[in-house]
């Protein structure tokens, strides 16, 4: 009996030591709120961050439009590590999809900030985090939480973009799977769509849908004749010039993204779509009637969004330049 509760409490001090051990080691490569608390000193990390963002959307509140991309296209193609910003003729932002995307310089400018107060600590990619979590809350007006605690990537090749992003003028099929392989479910996509109630789009990937909808020579007929009029005006059919569009006439988040999709006046064809599929529509008709819980649920999709395939702990490194690996 005596030697039973001996082996017993050894095996269990044993478990207990084990899985403490293995509890630290998740502790120390995991996410987490309020990483950088006391990393810097007394110095605030993401408030220097926030300063930096609020002084840019004073003068420029489109870059809401462009942080919200910046960071889906950068956790879509190998995880949320910043592979987007890296400079080069043969890096990820050379890749198609990417050439419009913008905001680059907002990151250079948190990098800096936060480099003068403490050189090394914060990566780039948890500044692309925290300061689209900045822009939406000027935008939106909730604020939500952000884990940070991110290392930034090693690798940054184009071919990985079109492996992983959807394409500019994917079907919601198509979406649902692309989303679902970074573990986010049709709703999770519904909301995040919500962040094209801010933006520009380029006439070029209008065309179709305005004048010869998947080939049928006449224009997609689930578009309101009202704004097919009016972007055909916006977006001629024989011209050489690209003008842009306001995917949203309104410069705020909010839901009536979703009501518009009702009134069938989604501009993309993955945001028509929303509101005709089996598998969003459900989604779509919620968000749009129920308004105030849109800011919330949108908040914590961002959250999601920004958890995928993170690099933590001791995996790759923290940038000295957002656009350029370090030099080893
Ligand atoms: C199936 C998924 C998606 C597709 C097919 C899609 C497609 C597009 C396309 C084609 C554009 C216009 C690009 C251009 O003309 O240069 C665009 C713009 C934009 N997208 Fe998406 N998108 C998707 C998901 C998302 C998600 C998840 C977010 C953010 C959470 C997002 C945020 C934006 C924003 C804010 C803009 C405007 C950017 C600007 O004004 O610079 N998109 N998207």
């Amino acid at each position: 009996m005596k030697m039973k509760s001996k082996a017993a409490v050894i095996s269990s001090s044993l478990v207990f030591i084990l899985s403490n051990w293995a509890w630290g080691d998740w502790c120390e490569g995991a996410l987490q709120i309020g990483f950088y608390r006391g990393k810097c000193g007394i110095a605030d990390v993401e408030a220097i961050v926030a300063g930096v963002v609020t002084a840019r959307f004073v003068r420029d509140p489109t870059i809401v439009a462009a942080l919200l991309r910046l960071q889906y296209h950068d956790c879509f193609v190998n995880g949320c590590d910043a592979s987007i910003l890296v400079d080069g003729s043969n890096s990820e932002k050379t890749a198609p999809p990417n050439l419009s995307v913008r905001g680059f310089d907002i990151i250079d400018d948190a990098k800096a900030a936060v480099d003068r107060i403490c050189p090394g600590v914060v990566s780039c990619a948890d500044l692309i985090i925290i300061a689209t979590r900045d822009a939406v809350f000027l935008s939106l007006g909730v604020r939500y939480e952000v884990q940070t605690g991110r290392r930034d990537g090693l690798v940054s090749l184009p071919q990985n973009v079109s492996l992983f992003l959807p394409p500019p003028l994917a079907s919601v099929s198509h979406s649902i799977a692309l989303f679902a392989n970074k573990g986010l479910t049709p709703t999770d996509m519904v909301l995040l769509l919500g962040a094209h109630s801010v933006g520009v789009v380029h006439c070029s990937l209008l065309k179709d849908r305005l004048y010869n909808f998947r080939n049928t020579g006449i224009p997609d007929p689930t578009m309101d004749p009202f704004l097919l009029n009016l972007l055909r005006l916006r977006c001629p059919q024989n011209t050489p010039t690209n003008n842009i569009v306001n995917l949203d006439q309104n410069p705020f988040m909010d839901n009536s993204y979703y009501q518009r999709l009702l009134l069938k006046r989604g501009i993309l064809p993955i945001d028509q779509e929303l509101a005709l599929h089996p598998l969003t529509r459900g989604t779509v008709m919620t968000l749009a009637t129920r308004g105030f819980d849109f800011p919330s649920r949108f908040g914590a999709a961002m959250v999601k969004l920004g958890a995928i395939e993170v690099l933590t702990g001791s995996q790759g490194e923290i940038r000295r330049s957002c656009r350029a690996f370090n030099e080893h």
